[in-house]
């Protein structure tokens, strides 16, 4: 019997490949399971045990068993019969028999899309993908939190919604179509330090509305410094709003350097380098309809390369932000 959390755990000693593999895109989508953590009895003879049932995973979250099959039709015919003394002397038990093609229907039923599993056309871009953070799923319930809440406090004040480009369209075009009340909408840009380090932030592109009275929410995919929230903050203050919150999908508060009050938050992270949902790596996988954290030797070995080829200097592995 071997019990094993999802990520980060001994690998236990697997009796088949598809299980190792089965672990691999449950460690990936972060559903915790055990390795046949628990044998059922089926039958007794005489007070002994006559045969037992071994199902080789439990995934606890979903509360269920799951038994995979390899597609040789003797073996498959013998696991049914099992599975179905199983469920005749454990009603309660939930347990699924899977052949490799129905992983993906399994993943799916619990929301996570065929196209997230095994995406054909996002393979390229999830070549440098460490694991999924937040299936399009969970960022699906979590922007309808934050419209709720918005939708409570603002209902009849007639909000201005500002979002800071680009990366912000895709969260901000969520809410606000779950968010059923007044409000408009307005957009600001900053620059952005060039590929060497080097810039001043400055507003690139400023707001068209007059927020003087307004009640403005300030929306951004996510605060990592505070740097830039603070420079944006600053100068929509200026501007004399009514009120002034911030809401921000994502919330990479050990990282800050300057802190400023989100008074609505998605999603608190650690340090992990996010793309995917508007966040971008020099642009790339903002496409993606996910979260994933990149493998950090992808983007470390990125920049490395482009600074000595920039600089010409000893190359030296810093960190990206
Ligand atoms: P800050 O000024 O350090 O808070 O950085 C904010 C900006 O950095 C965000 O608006 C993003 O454009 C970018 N950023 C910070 N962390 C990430 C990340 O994990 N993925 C992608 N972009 C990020």
């Amino acid at each position: 019997m071997v019990q094993a959390r999802a990520t980060g755990s001994d690998e236990p000693l697997f009796a088949h490949p598809s299980e190792r593999e089965f672990a691999r895109i449950l460690d990936f989508y972060r559903i915790a399971w055990r390795y046949e953590p628990y044998s059922f009895v089926l039958r007794e003879h005489d007070g002994q045990v006559a045969e037992m049932f071994t199902p080789d995973f439990y995934l606890p979250d979903l509360d269920l068993y799951v038994e995979l099959t390899t597609l040789r039709q003797r073996l498959v015919t013998r696991k049914n019969r099992k599975l179905r003394r199983l469920q005749e002397r454990y009603p309660e038990v939930n347990i699924r028999l899977l052949y490799k093609r129905d992983y993906y229907e399994l993943l799916a039923k619990y929301g996570y899309h065929r196209g997230e599993v095994e995406p054909p056309q996002f393979a390229e871009l999830l070549r440098d993908a460490d694991r999924i953070l937040f299936s399009n799923r969970e960022i699906h319930q979590t922007v309808q939190r934050l419209a709720d809440e918005l939708t409570r406090d603002y209902a009849g004040r007639n909000p201005l919604l500002i979002g800071v480009l680009k990366g912000v369209t895709f969260f901000l075009s969520d809410l606000v179509r779950l968010m059923p009340i007044d409000l408009e909408l307005d957009f600001m840009a900053v620059s952005e330090l060039d590929d060497r380090g080097v810039g001043l932030v400055r507003i690139v592109k400023d707001l068209e509305h007059d927020i003087r009275g307004r009640h403005v929410v300030l929306v951004e995919d996510i605060v990592d410094t505070g740097l830039t929230l603070r420079y944006i903050l600053g100068h929509l203050e200026q501007h004399g709003p009514a009120s002034l919150e911030v809401c921000a999908l994502f919330d990479k508060r050990p990282r800050r350097l300057v802190d400023s009050s989100l008074r609505y938050i998605g999603f608190a992270l650690g340090d992990e380098f996010l793309v995917g949902y508007g966040l971008d790596f020099r642009g790339r996988y903002r496409n993606l309809p996910f979260v994933t954290a990149l493998k950090p030797e992808s983007y470390r070995a990125d920049i490395v390369a482009d600074h000595s080829a920039a600089s010409g200097a000893a190359v030296e592995e810093y960190n990206l932000r």
